[in-house]
């Protein structure tokens, strides 16, 4: 698809103190095409004073329908993996990298598509001012979308992985807290995987790394 010429979803996000108006404000939002297929927008989800934050990389289509982050069949996954390295969901916020579902639909089937790099950064915009509302202490980058929104085009993951980096990446942006970022697969990548018990524990062992900063 061409590049559009409305990049940024930057002109939609609200000066806000508050993640239920940011919420509340991206539903209507018009930065990329995305939005347009797409049931919803769905935003991050967790506590006001969450210490870390998860980020993935767009709803799948259960959260599509529901509206809310990792309530699919990956977020099962990750649950299961969060409970075995003793980090507690329900204390962390969880979001995405982008904020609609991007999909080819096959039949009455809605198939993932994974986004362009000029669709993340428009998106954008929202992540940050989720960030800079909660300052995180500690940010974990589920997969290669997450990683590369953050730490730009040229981060890998399969490089990066389980080491613990400085956050925010650019060291002097209090805006977005003080503390530590941590690359880890997505959870999708474990359920693709061929072994998936490997990849499991290697996911847990990452998020092992989150659970001892804490
Ligand atoms: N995959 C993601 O990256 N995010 C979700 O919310 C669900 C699946």
């Amino acid at each position: 698809m061409p590049r559009p010429d409305w990049p940024t979803a930057a002109p939609y996000v609200p000066a806000t103190a508050s993640l239920a108006e940011l919420a509340a404000a991206m539903d209507g939002c018009r930065g990329c095409p995305l939005w347009e297929p797409a049931t919803q927008a769905v935003p991050g989800a967790g506590p006001d004073g969450a210490r870390v934050v998860l980020v993935g990389e767009q709803p799948g289509d259960v959260e599509d329908v529901q509206g809310r982050p990792f309530v699919g069949p990956a977020g099962r996954l990750l649950d299961e993996a969060l409970q075995e390295a003793g980090v507690d969901r329900a204390s962390a916020y969880v979001t995405n990298a982008v904020k609609h579902f991007k999909f080819r639909a096959s039949g009455k089937r809605r198939i993932h598509a994974s986004p362009d790099t000029w669709e993340v950064r428009a998106c954008t915009p929202w992540l940050q001012a989720e960030m800079a509302l909660l300052k995180p202490e500690v940010v974990v980058l589920l997969g290669a979308t997450a990683g590369k929104a953050v730490f730009g085009p040229s981060f890998r993951v399969t490089q990066s992985r389980g080491v613990l980096m400085p956050w925010p990446p650019s060291g002097d942006d209090a805006r977005f807290g003080a503390g530590q970022a941590l690359a880890t697969l997505h959870p999708s990548a474990v359920l693709r995987a061929d072994d998936r018990d490997a990849a499991f524990a290697g996911l847990v062992a990452d998020l092992r790394v989150v659970a001892g900063v804490l």
